[in-house]
């Protein structure tokens, strides 16, 4: 680990690193360098935070490739920090990025998200690291801005894994009505500690919780408690909002890279979940059916389900979720 970490300090002297603790409102230690990518969207200056890591032996001959991991909804890319290690000793340079509104990066005002700006963004800073094709890997609303990309970026995009994303079903079409971007403000100023803990036991673990998580509970939770707490909270809100206003699954067909799509059998993980009618809950985010189903419908796609596990397969089972990666991974 530690040549890794020497080289990454030593990259981080050209690259402008920013060691603000409370970088845009979450003073969390990242496993690697923070780097910021400034750039204009929407009439708006935006610092994007990302870690870009290669393995020691910089060959080319040596370098499988460049992988980009998108973290989730709840989570942020400091979450991926033991998916980054077995990619590293695999031979990947490893480029990881907080989307805008989460975390490290820019918490805007009056920003416009949708999965294509955030798949823009992601793209732009690939280019701005040099980076013209890569394997773009996301778990969670981060599967969800992956698939977008590859959609938009066939090209660019050598492989993609889809890590229990959203996105395989249309909730407003299974009957969870719109929730306003307000309604859902008022929910996300209620979060407390416990709030998020109960949510992320019933529907991310398979209900085995394990103190190792907390940590991820107490991460997130910062950013609420945090001096952009408020504006985190709306831009979750608009989130939400965009995960749910913007279905992927009719799309999903036309994908045209080789894709993997991982899936714990015991995820329920669906947006609108939480207020959508007795009736209509039972319907929905049955990930052992979803799985299958979206698999069948996509060209070239490998589907690895995991039967005991819930939403996040790489923090439940490290192992078994990375020898399945790498199997299937040139
Ligand atoms: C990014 O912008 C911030 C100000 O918002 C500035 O302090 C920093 O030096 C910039 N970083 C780079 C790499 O240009
Ligand atoms: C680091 O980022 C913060 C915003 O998160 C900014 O206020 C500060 O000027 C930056 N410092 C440097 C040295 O880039
Ligand atoms: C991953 O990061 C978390 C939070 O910082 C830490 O508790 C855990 O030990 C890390 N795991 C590894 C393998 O680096
Ligand atoms: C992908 O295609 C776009 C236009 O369709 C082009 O601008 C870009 O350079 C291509 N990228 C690669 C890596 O071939
Ligand atoms: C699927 O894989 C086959 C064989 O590798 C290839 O010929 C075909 O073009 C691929 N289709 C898509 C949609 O990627």
């Amino acid at each position: 680990m530690l040549p890794y970490l020497l080289l990454a300090t030593l990259l981080s002297v050209c690259k402008g690193q920013n060691t603000t603790s409370y970088s845009n409102g979450l003073d969390f230690t990242y496993p690697y360098p923070v780097y910021f990518y400034n750039f204009t969207s929407q009439q708006q200056t935006l610092q994007m935070a990302y870690m870009d890591i290669s393995p020691p032996q910089l060959h080319t001959n040596t370098l499988k490739g460049v992988i980009a991991l998108l973290h989730g909804k709840n989570f942020c890319s400091a979450t991926w920090n033991v998916t980054i290690d077995v990619l590293l000793k695999d031979g990947y340079r490893v480029i990881v990025p907080d989307q805008i509104g989460f975390c490290k990066s820019t918490k805007p005002v009056g920003y416009q998200f949708t999965l294509h700006q955030l798949a823009l963004n992601t793209n732009n800073l690939l280019h701005s690291l040099g980076v013209a094709s890569a394997t773009i890997m996301g778990h969670s609303m981060g599967g969800m801005i992956s698939s977008r990309y590859a959609l938009m970026y066939p090209n660019e995009t050598s492989r993609l894994v889809l890590v229990d994303p959203l996105g395989l079903e249309n909730w407003f079409a299974l009957g969870v009505p719109y929730q306003s971007i307000d309604a859902s403000f008022a929910m996300e100023l209620t979060t407390t500690y416990a709030s998020l803990k109960s949510y992320q036991q019933l529907t991310y673990y398979a209900g085995n919780w394990l103190t190792s998580y907390d940590v991820w509970i107490a991460m997130l939770f910062s950013i609420y408690q945090g001096p952009l707490g408020r504006q985190f909270a709306f831009n979750m809100a608009q989130t939400t909002d965009m995960i749910f206003t913007s279905p992927v699954i009719y799309e999903l067909p036309s994908l045209k890279v080789k894709s993997l799509l991982i899936i714990g059998d015991k995820d329920t993980t669906a947006i609108g979940s939480k207020w959508a009618p007795a009736d209509i809950k039972p319907l929905l985010g049955h990930y052992n059916v979803l799985g299958p189903q979206v698999a069948a419908m996509v060209p070239n796609c490998t589907l690895l389900q995991f039967a005991d596990l819930g939403h996040a397969p790489q923090i439940q089972d490290p192992v078994s979720f990375h020898k399945g990666l790498l199997d299937w991974l040139p």
